[in-house]
């Protein structure tokens, strides 16, 4: 059966775990619907695990509409959303419009990174009738400007600017949250103070659901690990081994 937004938001009611992954491809896609995973992501991410570039601030419109139409050929049973690139929502009108191309190219959601600051954008898009997914705690695309990728909610200010924010884009119409490297307990509190479902990364178990990047789950970008992620196969290694198989089996060097 075909995953929805109600769907999802109708999993936090029952108390069910949402699982989500990264999809930049039609195999990957593929294979994650196959392997029931409800809610697919064309994430930014994808600038570093696919492209080469040191962080997402490098990923166009361009690029992502690509690997949304590539995921979308999948014709996913899973609800398949995409990021909003670094400076495509700076503006309410460009985030509307970047909207409505990634939702042409296949997304049935967007996702973009913040809380209050872009609530302008999240709400025309949302009355734009395009589904919204919001991303609060460390923003990725904001790594330059803070340094790194620091954990978020350490210190009460913090910790009150996150709730409030999530309570904003809940209220605002967001279906649902991405947490991403919040403090355990502030995720907790948030997703037990929101109406809607939270989706952590690196931010303890008791978010309404979790989201990786595939590629870390997998092992398929050995070069950098999260702390938080315990890949459950090695593909790195396995690719390598089938290569060095078949090379000496066609008496190559
Ligand atoms: O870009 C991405 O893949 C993401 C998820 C990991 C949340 O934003």
């Amino acid at each position: 059966m075909k995953t929805t937004v109600e769907s999802i938001r109708a999993m936090k009611g029952r108390g069910e775990k949402i699982a989500a992954l990264t999809a930049y491809d039609f195999p990957t896609a593929k294979l994650l619907d196959e392997a029931s995973v409800p809610l697919l992501l064309v994430g930014d991410s994808l600038g570093m695990v696919v492209l080469g570039y040191p962080d997402t601030t490098h990923v166009t419109i361009k690029e992502m509409k690509h690997h949304v139409r590539a995921a979308a050929r999948a014709q996913s049973q899973a609800l398949l959303g995409a990021d909003l690139p670094y400076r495509s929502y700076d503006e309410v009108d460009g985030a509307v419009a970047n909207a409505r191309q990634l939702v042409a190219a296949g997304a049935e959601f967007v996702k973009a990174e913040g809380g209050r600051e872009i609530l302008p954008q999240v709400k025309a898009i949302i009355a734009a009738g395009i589904p919204f997914c919001g991303h609060l705690g460390m923003l990725p695309q904001h790594v330059l400007e803070e340094g790194g990728y620091h954990v978020k909610g350490k210190q009460e200010a913090e910790h009150q600017r996150l709730l409030a924010d999530a309570k904003l884009l809940a209220d605002a119409g967001a279906f649902a949250i991405v947490l991403e490297l919040v403090t355990p307990p502030v995720a907790k509190e948030i997703s037990e103070t929101i109406s809607v479902p939270t989706i952590g990364i690196g931010s303890g178990p008791d978010c309404d659901g979790q989201i990786l990047v595939t590629h870390d789950l997998i092992g398929a970008f050995p070069w950098f690990t999260p702390r938080f992620v315990k890949p459950k196969v090695n593909c790195a290694a396995e690719i390598k081994l089938a290569v060095a198989a078949w090379k000496s089996q066609i008496g190559a060097r």
